[in-house]
């Protein structure tokens, strides 16, 4: 898909059919995340690829634990954060890099735009931050061989969309964009 056109038509899925996501579009996925700008180029984020259910199935009850409770209370019992895709990535950043977020959210983007360009569904789910904060997080890090001085920036879900999912429409504020030619 033209560039332009796979990020004017972007759009997150939060309903996935099971069927796993395609080796080569992932591999060409990540390749794209690995290519977004980062401060001083130093490539700081890393990105965790995890299909296996029952590691996914953990993460869900982790992130829901940190939904706040009056949100969570209005969620059917069998709420899914990662709407039961298939392919859950996470995004973590080298606190001590100063961009680092910035960073991280660049690479983010990169996925969920590389996705839409391969008709693949894609959403960034929130709460890595509170996850990787945590003490469990910091033992799972060293199980990976990975430092504890990562922090969370963002999961994304892959996986495509059901096929009864209605894709959100979207209405971009008036007021998004601000020409500005004058100084004080
Ligand atoms: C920083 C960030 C956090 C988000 N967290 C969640 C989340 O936890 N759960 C969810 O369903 N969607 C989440 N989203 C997706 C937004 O709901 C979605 O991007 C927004 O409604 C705009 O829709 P669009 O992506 O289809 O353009 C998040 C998006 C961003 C950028």
């Amino acid at each position: 898909m033209d560039c332009i056109e796979a990020l004017k038509t972007r759009r997150s899925v939060k309903k996935f059919t099971d069927k796993q996501v395609n080796d080569d579009d992932l591999k060409m996925i990540l390749e794209a995340a690995c290519n977004a700008p980062s401060g001083m180029g130093l490539q700081s984020p890393k990105i965790l690829v995890i299909q296996r259910k029952d590691i996914i199935e953990r993460f869900s009850k982790w992130n829901l634990s940190y939904y706040p409770d009056e949100i969570k209370e209005k969620l059917p019992d069998d709420f899914d954060p990662f709407y039961n895709a298939p392919t859950l990535l996470i995004v973590l950043a080298d606190k001590n890099i100063p961009t680092c977020i910035e960073d991280a959210s660049l690479t983010i983007g990169n996925i969920l735009n590389a996705a839409s360009s391969l008709d693949i569904g894609s959403c960034w789910i929130h709460r890595a931050r509170e996850e990787f904060d945590s003490i469990q997080a910091k033992e799972l890090l060293k199980v990976w061989g990975l430092s504890d001085d990562y922090i969370g920036v963002g999961h994304v879900v892959l996986g495509y969309p059901a096929d009864d999912y209605e894709f959100g429409k979207k209405k971009i504020k008036e007021d998004y964009v601000v020409y500005v030619d004058e100084l004080l």
